[in-house]
């Protein structure tokens, strides 16, 4: 068979074009079939070509596993070593979209043989579910489009689904010294999946999460339909604000309002170990770090370290508070004095640097590099084995709590904690503006880190039962009915939807439904059940529709 043959991506386009040609005379009807047999992905592939046009041909965007260039495309965004393993499941085709009609022949030749198919943006998803599947699957890989076009006098921009996070940072502040946007810290993170979870940076507690800034969109929707926010509709767009594209559609580009930044923002990052009061600082942080001027974010590490003491060493627990503040430094350190004395900033603890410095040094990169580092495909610091969950704070942690939260975790030894304050325009904005409903009354989101190295399934047990452990003991202190999740942070130990049957299928996309959409959930399965009736865009974690 033509299409598989060793390379496609790399014959010349003569003979290309005769391929494209060969299988659209020879056409034979897609029969209806989702099975995973070599034939119905031949199938499956001739439909494709039938329907990318000539001028845009899809077969240079087409790998299979015969394709010697497979591997590396598969791991190009892989971004959690737990999915790039010999027994993990790899997809029968990769499609690198170059074309919007690459993504509309995908959808409509997916849906019409009743394949599963995978969405990929950046790759960051914390369990893979861009790029791995227990059943037969294929992967829309949506990397090559990836403009960010700004226009600094509309304060605007057009982002595409595959641009990274550092590409928009970039991008707005070569345009203008006073523009910003509130996302994730993580340069490499994908447009499409984390403003379509959510997205959630430094700039927060100032200006909301980066669905809040959104005014616009485009989505292939699950009859390969090109829409914008005017034709999708009010609600399907209120649903790709939070509630996962991946449930509703492609998304290939959202119009986000850029937000003011000063010229000149400070950052510091100080450590407090338990010897040097760590508990009397994180424990007055929660009172401060929720309420204090919205211009300052102070993010909250915590992780176990040995300290040398005189006589050898002990593992200790260490804070680390890192901030960002849209201002100078005087203006800070005078802020702090007031409202956060037991944390001892100072003046050397402080760097006035630009916003766009600014999220180098977030992300752990010497601020003297050059900013085209942020233009990066590959992540600065190399990928590990991961595991992440999530919770929430509504009620301050007693001190006796902190105590023993810290202690659980010297026990543990190898989990992290971060704590990131809410509050400011988190609590202005209505639980149900967008799918997201942690607003009011959350003090700060909780996520578990367990990082790794080394390979094998042992391995990986003992460090995500170290999360689930933590995780567990943290209970007393965090949201109940229902226990909250942030959907980005995506965790599969909260339920998985085996996609099989609509009742079931309700049924288990309630659990972890509401706890990430709370309230929003119902709302999120109605526009499901209207925009996607049969319940094509689906994984392990989507939106279910209706059972009845
Ligand atoms: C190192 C790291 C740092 C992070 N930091 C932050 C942070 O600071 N703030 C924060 O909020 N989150 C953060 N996250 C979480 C991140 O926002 C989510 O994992 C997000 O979904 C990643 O988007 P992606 O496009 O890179 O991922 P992908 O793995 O490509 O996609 C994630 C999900 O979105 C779906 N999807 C992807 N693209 C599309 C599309 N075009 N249309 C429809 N559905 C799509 C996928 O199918 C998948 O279900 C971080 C994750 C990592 C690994
Ligand atoms: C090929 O494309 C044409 C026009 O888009 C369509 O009518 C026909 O059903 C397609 N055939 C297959 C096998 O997909
Ligand atoms: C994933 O696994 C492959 C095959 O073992 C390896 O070549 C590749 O380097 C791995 N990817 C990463 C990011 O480590
Ligand atoms: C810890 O707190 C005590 C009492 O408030 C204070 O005397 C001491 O100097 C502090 N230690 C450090 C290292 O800041
Ligand atoms: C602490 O030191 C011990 C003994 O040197 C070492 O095995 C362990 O990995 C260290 N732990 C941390 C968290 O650095
Ligand atoms: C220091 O170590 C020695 C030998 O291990 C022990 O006998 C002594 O009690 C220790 N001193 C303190 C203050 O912990
Ligand atoms: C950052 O880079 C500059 C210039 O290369 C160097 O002088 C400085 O020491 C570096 N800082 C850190 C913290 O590594």
């Amino acid at each position: 068979m033509v299409v598989h043959s060793n390379n496609i991506r790399t014959l010349p386009s003569l003979l290309l074009a005769s391929i494209v040609v060969g299988l659209i005379v020879s056409l034979t009807p897609c029969s209806a079939t989702s099975s995973g047999s070599n034939s119905a992905h031949e199938t499956f592939i001739r439909c494709l070509v039938n329907r990318s046009e000539p001028s845009h041909p899809i077969t240079s965007a087409l790998y299979t596993p015969n394709n010697a260039l497979f591997s590396s495309v598969l791991d190009s965004y892989v971004r959690n070593l737990r999915f790039n393993t010999s027994t993990t499941k790899k997809p029968y085709l990769i499609i690198t979209a170059l074309h919007v009609t690459h993504v509309q022949a995908a959808v409509v030749c997916g849906k019409r043989h009743n394949l599963q198919m995978k969405i990929r943006s950046g790759g960051h998803d914390y369990e893979g579910v861009s790029y791995w599947a227990e059943k037969p699957f294929f992967i829309l890989d949506m990397f090559n489009l990836r403009s960010v076009e700004v226009d600094v006098e509309s304060e605007t921009a057009w982002v595409q689904a595959g641009a990274q996070l550092g590409e928009v940072y970039y991008n707005i502040a070569k345009k203008s010294k006073n523009h910003g946007f509130p996302a994730g810290v993580c340069p490499t993170v994908g447009v499409g999946g984390h403003l379509s979870g959510g997205g959630y940076g430094n700039l927060m507690r100032k200006y909301g999460l980066s669905v809040d800034n959104v005014i616009d969109a485009q989505i292939v929707d699950s009859q390969g339909r090109l829409l914008d926010r005017k034709s999708m509709g009010e609600d399907l767009f209120w649903a790709i604000r939070g509630g996962g594209g991946a449930s509703f559609g492609v998304v290939l580009a959202y119009k986000i309002n850029l937000v003011q930044v000063p010229e000149k923002v400070t950052v510091f990052s100080v450590y407090r170990t338990l010897e040097q009061n760590a508990t009397d600082i994180v424990y007055n942080w929660q009172h401060v770090a929720p309420f204090i001027d919205n211009d300052l974010f102070i993010r909250l590490i915590m992780d176990v370290v040995n300290v040398t003491q005189n006589n050898g060493t002990t593992l200790t627990l260490r804070a680390n508070f890192i901030a960002l503040y849209l201002g100078d430094s005087k203006t800070l350190i005078s802020l702090l004095d007031e409202k956060f004395p037991q944390l001892g900033l100072k003046q050397q603890d402080c760097i006035e640097t630009t916003w766009l410095q600014s999220v180098l040094f977030w992300t752990n990169i010497n601020i003297s590099t050059p900013l085209e580092v942020l233009l990066d495909r590959q992540p600065q610091s190399p990928v590990n084995f991961l595991k992440r969950k999530s919770d929430y704070v509504k009620e301050p942690i007693p001190r006796e709590g902190l105590e023993g939260i810290f202690k659980k975790m010297i026990e543990l030894k190898d989990t992290i904690l971060y704590f990131n304050p809410y509050g400011g325009r988190m609590a202005e904005v209505p639980s149900t503006a967008t799918p997201f409903p942690h607003r009011a009354g959350r003090l700060w989101k909780v996520q578990y880190q367990a990082n790794w190295r080394t390979p094998g399934e042992g391995v990986a047990d003992y460090y995500i039962d170290l999360t689930r452990k933590l995780h567990k003991y943290m209970t007393p202190f965090v949201s109940k009915n229902p226990r909250e999740a942030f959907f980005n942070y995506k965790d599969l130990d909260l339920g998985i939807n085996h996609n099989n049957g609509k009742k079931k299928s309700y049924k288990e996309g309630r659990v972890y439904g509401v706890e990430y959409f709370n309230e929003n959930f119902n709302r999120l399965v109605q526009i499901k059940t209207k925009v996607d009736p049969q319940n094509f865009f689906r994984n392990e974690q989507s939106i279910p529709t209706l059972p009845h």
